[in-house]
């Protein structure tokens, strides 16, 4: 299959059309025919538990009329909502099969309900702030978020049958700080995540990453925004502008290169557009190498170029650079404490949401480390609200 789309991409550049489009059509029927078996083997597999039903409570629609009956075919209800996560799709099928966009998409035949994606890059396969965030999701928000583990392959996260996060990771493959490799886990989080035709926004994030808000209030901040958050700059110096490299002309030129946070937010939209480029991606994949980092890079560079006004520029994740280190400050057990916390609920500079100056400009904040879950527990109900 890779072949294949090897092949693809060659004759885009290459155009050579004979040969070239018969195997394209093989392509295509191929997949064709995976689409049909799989809608045609989830419609086998049985009801599950955690019913599309149940979702719709609250919910005013978006425009639809055609909703809904109490019972949703199972098969129908697998293919909008995967329960379950794993698969033995490649990339390649994977990412082809969650850029399919209803045409219909404001008329959608069962209650939809947005949801919040978290998507949680686990480069060591384990999560020691899971209880927090298990508190932070606890309080019937059941149908307003769904999680996405990328731990190491062969790593199983370890956490009880009872939480959210069982069951939640995804088909991996390893990855390596600062290589493209990071982007692809990216990319894979967005697609397993865009599978679920429910989840409106996508936020990445890490193992050292605390919720400061509550869920009701990271929910609406970000269902509500007519901006995703993918933090978007240019800097004339070293860590930026020198990244840059002359051979991504003229796609991308210096005027357009932007750098950024790797933890970012995106709408489904901008997900999808994310997912379907085939345009920019190969240009960072060739030529964004140490010490150019493809997560701070690509995202970023792609947003802004193709869908700037529909970009905050700013990240929602905070973290805290000091000056001359390459890396943030980690916070132990005596760092995590209410004035720390209150200090990123509550920003001192104002930011912007929905063009309107607030002081609630993070939701989330790194980088904590394990020891330091017993004081954020400690502090959860009193000062972060859960
Ligand atoms: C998983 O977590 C439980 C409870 O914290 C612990 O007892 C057990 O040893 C852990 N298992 C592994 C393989 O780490
Ligand atoms: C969430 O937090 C806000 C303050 O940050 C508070 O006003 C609100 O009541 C909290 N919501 C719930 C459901 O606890
Ligand atoms: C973010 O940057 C883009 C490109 O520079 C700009 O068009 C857009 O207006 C900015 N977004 C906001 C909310 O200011
Ligand atoms: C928990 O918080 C209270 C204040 O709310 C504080 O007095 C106490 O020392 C904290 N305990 C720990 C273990 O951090």
């Amino acid at each position: 299959m890779k072949g294949a789309l090897d092949d693809f991409k060659l004759m885009l550049t290459r155009n050579e059309p004979i040969t070239g489009l018969a195997k394209v059509v093989a392509f295509l029927v191929l997949f064709a025919l995976g689409v049909v078996a799989g809608l045609w083997v989830s419609a086998g597999i049985r009801r599950s538990q955690e019913s599309i039903v149940t979702r719709s409570i609250g919910f005013q629609g978006s425009g639809g009329g055609i909703c809904c009956r109490p019972d949703l075919d199972p098969g129908f209800e697998e293919f909008v909502a995967p329960t379950r996560l794993m698969h033995d799709m490649t990339d390649e099928e994977l990412f082809w099969r969650a850029t399919l966009v209803p045409a219909a998409a404001s008329r959608y035949p069962f209650e939809r309900v947005p949801k919040v994606a978290f998507m949680f890059l686990a480069g060591h396969g384990v999560l020691p702030l899971a209880p927090l965030w298990e508190r932070f999701f606890r309080g019937g928000h059941e149908d307003r978020f769904s999680i996405y583990v990328h731990s190491p392959p062969g790593v199983a996260i370890n956490v009880s049958e009872d939480s959210p996060f069982y069951g939640r990771q995804i088909p991996s493959q390893e990855t390596e700080w600062g290589s493209v490799t990071l982007v692809d886990a990216e990319k894979r989080l967005l697609a397993n995540a865009l599978l679920d035709f429910s989840n409106e926004r996508f936020v990445l994030l890490s193992e050292s990453c605390i919720p400061v808000h509550n869920f009701t209030t990271v929910y609406d901040y970000l269902v509500g925004s007519r901006h995703s958050f993918v933090e978007s700059y240019y800097r004339n110096d070293r860590g930026c502008r020198n990244r840059y490299s002359r051979s991504m002309a003229p796609d991308i030129t210096l005027r357009q290169w932007r750098k950024g946070s790797q933890w970012l937010e995106l709408s489904r939209d901008l997900a999808t557009s994310v997912l379907a480029d085939t345009r920019y991606y190969p240009l960072f994949r060739r030529h964004c190498r140490p010490s150019c980092y493809p997560d701070e890079h690509y995202v970023q560079t792609y947003v802004t170029l193709r869908h700037g006004m529909r970009n905050s520029n700013r990240t929602v994740t905070r973290v805290e650079w000091r000056a001359g280190r390459s890396h943030p400050v980690t916070y132990g057990a005596r760092d995590a404490t209410p004035e720390l916390v209150r200090s990123i609920r509550t920003s001192a500079e104002p930011c912007a949401y929905n063009s309107r100056p607030t002081s609630t400009c993070y939701l989330f904040a790194r980088k904590f480390a394990p020891d330091s879950l017993a004081p954020l527990l400690n502090m959860s109900s009193t000062v972060m609200h859960y």
